[in-house]
């Protein structure tokens, strides 16, 4: 069911502490400008690469979901992967039907892609947080 893998999102205390190393240290030449997801609680940016990109995620904001992350991870580390599917809806249902806890209240939000996002619990899924995004329509 899962399609593509869209990016791997990366948890730092300092988005630009971290955009410096992946262009200065790893040498990478196409990074975007950060910007404030509000309503996700994070300041994000995307590392892109030939194959994937990087999402580069800080805390915004007391309530950020990140916080405690950083706490146990104070500086940074891989949060989450993120894979494409079709149908964001039909996603949610199968991955509740086969048993997995979909975060929040399961309904989908918009990403940092400008399409629908979930999140399924790491519980379910050997320790992974994994998002489940779907297709952006203009890619097809
Ligand atoms: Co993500």
């Amino acid at each position: 069911m899962i399609g593509k893998l869209n990016h791997v999102g990366v948890a730092t205390p300092s988005i630009d502490a971290a955009v410096a190393l992946y262009r200065d240290v790893l040498g990478a030449t196409s990074i975007t400008e950060k910007w404030a997801m509000e309503e996700q609680g994070v300041w994000v940016c995307f590392v892109n690469l030939p194959n994937s990109q990087i999402e580069l995620i800080e805390p915004l904001g007391d309530n950020s979901p990140l916080k405690g992350f950083l706490a146990k991870n104070p500086a940074g580390g891989q949060h989450h992967v993120c894979f494409e599917v079709e149908d964001i809806l039909a996603a949610r249902d199968e991955m509740r039907a086969k048993g997995a806890t979909v975060l929040g209240t399961g309904e989908p939000r918009i990403g940092a892609h400008g399409t629908q996002v979930i999140f399924v619990h790491p519980k379910d899924m050997g320790g992974v947080l994994i998002e489940l995004m779907e297709t952006p329509k203009e890619n097809h």
